[in-house]
Formats: structure tokens, C-alpha cells, sequence
């Protein structure tokens, strides 16, 4: 299973052809419930990608981790009598929190460009709005987990696949990334890079991996 590293690459010419990679390979085929998410955030934001609307994003994409552990401790508290077992469990949950930290860390550099620009958003829009969505998200891939995880892992495999190729498509359309330096506080935390365009690709092969991720746990649960 791919780990999430934040090793490599930084490179400017291997983050350019990861993100040639991605833009050449098709889209998933999404399924209802990420459909009409996107739906939902191109009607809410407009279709055109931006640093509010990715921020949007990140609120949202942190959720079904979030689910995916309370679920995971409730089924620890009812097999710790197996520790075996429990503790497989709990691998799992540590993978988890690795994803939703690495999230958070794309919110927080996202807020602070946000900020620094000194871009204005709507108080409902961009602080109200995301947390209704992440609610629903988060019951939905909380039941579909509790149903059958497959589900839970396709729709969150559906919602990085759109992502990886927003930050790639973002960087794309956006030349002037390139020579933008790349400057937070959040550096330490998540490495740095010499342009945004560069910061923004490695976010999008973050994406890509947590998709794989879900679409590896969905194959595991086909062979378990
Ligand atoms: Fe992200
Ligand atoms: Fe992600």
C-alpha cells in the first residue's frame, strides 16, 4: 500500500511531469453522490477554480476520514478482546489521521494565501456554507462505511480523483504561478517549493495518492 510521503518529489521537473500525468489520464467515472457534490460546489462557486473555492475543498475532503476513525474506535471498543484483530484496526486509523492531517495542512496553507492576498469571501458562502456540506458528507460517508466501506472508499476515491485534477487544471490555467515564490509559515510542516505552481502539484499527487489509498483498501476488501 502507498504511503504518504512528503519526501518526493519537490523537484520542479518531476512535479511537471506528475502533473502532465495527471491531466493526460482520464477522470474517474463518477458516481451519484460525487456528482452531485460537484454539482452542488460549481453552482455554489462557480465553475472557474480559485483559492476560496479550494479551500471549499479541503473542508470538505478532511470528513470522511474523520468518519472513517469513529468508526474505527467504535469497532476497537467492541474487539480489543482480540488484539490481534483490534490492533489492525487501529493501523488503520493511524493511516487515517495521516490523510486528514495531510488535509489539513492544504486548508491551512490555503487560508493563509487566502489572507495574505487579502481576498475577500462571503462570511456564509465560504464559513457557514462548507460546514453544512462537510456535515452532510461526513453522515454520508459515515453510513455508506458502516454499510459497506467499499462505497465509502469509492466516493472519497471520486472526490481525490476531481481534486488531483482541479490543482493540476488550477496550475495549468494559471501561468503566473510559476514564478510566484512560494512563502508560508506552514513550510516546517509541509515542505517547500520553489513556485506556487510547484506547491500546487504536490498538493494535487496528494490528491492522487489518497485516492489510491481508497481505490487499494477497496481491492483489499474485494480479496478479504
Ligand atoms: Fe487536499
Ligand atoms: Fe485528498
Amino acid at each position: 500500500m502507498t504511503t504518504i510521503t512528503l519526501e518526493s518529489p519537490k523537484d520542479t521537473s518531476s512535479l511537471k511531469s506528475e502533473q502532465e500525468r495527471t491531466l493526460k489520464a482520464p477522470r474517474r467515472k463518477y458516481g451519484f453522490f460525487a456528482s452531485t457534490l460537484f454539482f452542488m460546489m460549481d453552482f455554489f462557486y462557480g465553475k472557474k477554480q480559485t483559492f476560496s473555492k479550494f479551500k471549499v475543498l479541503e473542508i470538505i475532503a478532511r470528513v470522511p476520514y474523520q468518519s472513517w476513525e469513529q468508526v474505527a474506535y467504535i469497532a476497537m471498543t467492541h474487539t480489543y478482546s482480540q488484539p490481534g484483530f483490534a490492533r489492525r484496526i487501529f493501523e488503520f486509523v493511524k493511516e487515517a489521521r495521516l490523510q486528514q492531517d495531510n488535509e489539513q495542512w492544504h486548508l491551512f496553507m490555503l487560508e493563509e494565501m487566502v489572507q495574505k492576498k487579502g481576498i475577500h469571501e462571503n462570511f456564509f458562502m465560504y464559513r457557514i456554507l462548507p460546514q453544512i456540506i462537510a456535515f452532510f458528507y461526513y453522515h454520508l460517508s459515515w453510513i455508506m462505511y458502516v454499510v459497506k466501506p467499499a462505497w465509502s472508499y469509492g466516493l472519497n476515491a471520486d472526490f481525490e480523483d476531481h481534486a488531483e485534477h482541479e490543482y493540476m487544471g488550477f496550475v495549468l490555467e494559471n501561468p503566473n504561478f510559476e514564478t510566484e515564490p512560494f512563502e508560508s509559515d506552514f513550510e516546517q510542516d509541509y515542505g517547500s517549493f520553489k513556485s506556487l505552481a510547484d506547491l500546487f502539484r504536490r498538493i494535487g499527487i496528494d490528491e492522487r495518492i489518497h485516492k489510491e489509498e481508497s481505490l487499494a483498501r477497496i481491492e483489499n476488501a474485494r480479496f478479504s
